[in-house]
């Protein structure tokens, strides 16, 4: 029987364990959108397999300066944030871990003071999205986008080649394409969002063209094999209304991707850190139009994925918030060891306070 502590190839990387730590924004990138020695050593304590993760998802990271959409956030598009990553992997590597790169570009979530020129963001669409956003000073309401132009989208998906491109130079082992939590991807999926009447929108065939494109860029790039994904098929997150057809929306889009040969799908299941049973969704059936690596993710309980491994509903489980809070996740879902609570008063920005300061079980030992 497979169990959550024995080792998996994804595509072209072999993992020691099925347990990954999710992708966290926690908004301590340098100025310039550069990754640090801090967020290194964040990243180094949660990496060796023996004790923290099989994988590691990066933070969101923005591929463009117009892809940012909250404060300090790092970004992969050019050569000091390389150098920055670049400290990140080594270190993970050092531990005999594993890191993918999340590539992101929010579309619409972001704020004109986070943009170039204070220009507006863009997005599938010019109607603006419902929520806030943090900025410099405090919390703000999202900015009202500008539609991309049909001619211009080539250039957007040039930015997640150039973005991969750039992880791996940096020393990741792969990328996986940020394409839930309502952010632009999903802008240009969902019919509530999506109001274009160009080939990027309409149909459903031209709704996921733009996932479509950028994936086939990403894996020209840099292989199939370390490309992943991550969606999101019902969540509500960040103002992103249900498609009239989630169910066929999503399945056509992973069918699509069949000849890319992904090395892993990474699936939200229900609304991202909410309910796990928001809406109905079959995902074994979407699971059957996808050949590589089935990571599954959201409320995951120690029991619920040893039963999700075991069972072989998942090949892989991805923990967030416990892994915020436990950079010893891996070991003390090994010895079924307590967890330390969790500081929501630290999530986002800050330096070492709840963020590299949570306890080992070693630490206790010693
Ligand atoms: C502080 C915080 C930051 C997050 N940042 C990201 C992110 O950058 N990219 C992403 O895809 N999801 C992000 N998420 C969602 C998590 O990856 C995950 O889906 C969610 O926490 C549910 O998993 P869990 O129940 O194991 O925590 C974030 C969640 C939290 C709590």
């Amino acid at each position: 029987m497979t169990t959550l502590f024995d080792p998996l190839r994804i595509g072209d990387i072999d993992l020691a364990t099925r347990i990954v730590m999710a992708p966290l924004t926690r908004n301590r990138a340098s100025p310039g959108q550069v990754p640090n020695a801090l967020m290194a050593q964040y990243y180094a304590q949660r990496a060796d397999p023996a004790t923290g993760a099989g994988l590691i998802v990066s933070e969101a990271t923005q591929i463009s300066p117009e892809a940012q959409g909250y404060l300090d956030t790092p970004g992969i598009y050019n050569t000091a944030q390389v150098a920055g990553w670049r400290g990140v992997t080594d270190a993970v590597h050092a531990r005999g871990g594993r890191i993918v790169a999340q590539l992101w570009h929010v579309g619409r979530i972001s704020h004109v003071s986070l943009q170039p020129c204070g220009q507006a963001p863009v997005s599938s669409t010019a109607r603006p999205a419902k929520g806030k956003t943090f900025i410099a000073g405090g919390f703000a309401d999202v900015s009202t986008p500008r539609a991309l132009r049909t001619d211009e989208i080539p250039g957007i998906v040039a930015q997640y080649r150039h973005a991969a491109l750039m992880a791996i130079e940096a020393g990741f082992d792969g990328v996986e394409v940020h394409g839930a939590n309502g952010y632009l991807i999903e802008q240009f999926l969902r019919n509530s969002i999506n109001d274009r009447t160009d080939i990027y929108g309409g149909s459903m065939e031209n709704r996921c063209r733009f996932l479509l494109e950028v994936m086939q860029a990403v894996a020209g790039a840099i292989g199939g094999g370390r490309t992943g994904l991550r969606l999101s098929p019902v969540t509500p997150a960040n103002d992103a209304g249900p498609d009239s057809d989630a169910q066929a929306l999503y399945e056509h889009a992973v069918a699509q991707l069949a000849p890319l040969k992904l090395a892993f799908l990474h699936v939200v299941e229900g609304a991202t850190g909410g309910p796990r049973d928001i809406a109905p969704f079959d995902y074994a059936a979407l699971r059957a139009k996808f050949t590589g690596a089935w990571m599954v993710n959201n409320g995951y309980t120690r029991a619920m994925a040893l039963q999700a491994v075991e069972s072989g509903v998942a090949d892989l489980v991805a923990f967030g918030k416990a892994f915020i809070a436990n950079p010893d996740l891996g070991r003390r879902l090994r010895e079924d060891a307590p967890l330390n609570a969790l500081d929501t008063s630290t999530l986002y920005g800050g330096g070492a306070e709840g963020y590299t300061s949570y306890p080992a079980l070693a630490d206790a030992d010693a």
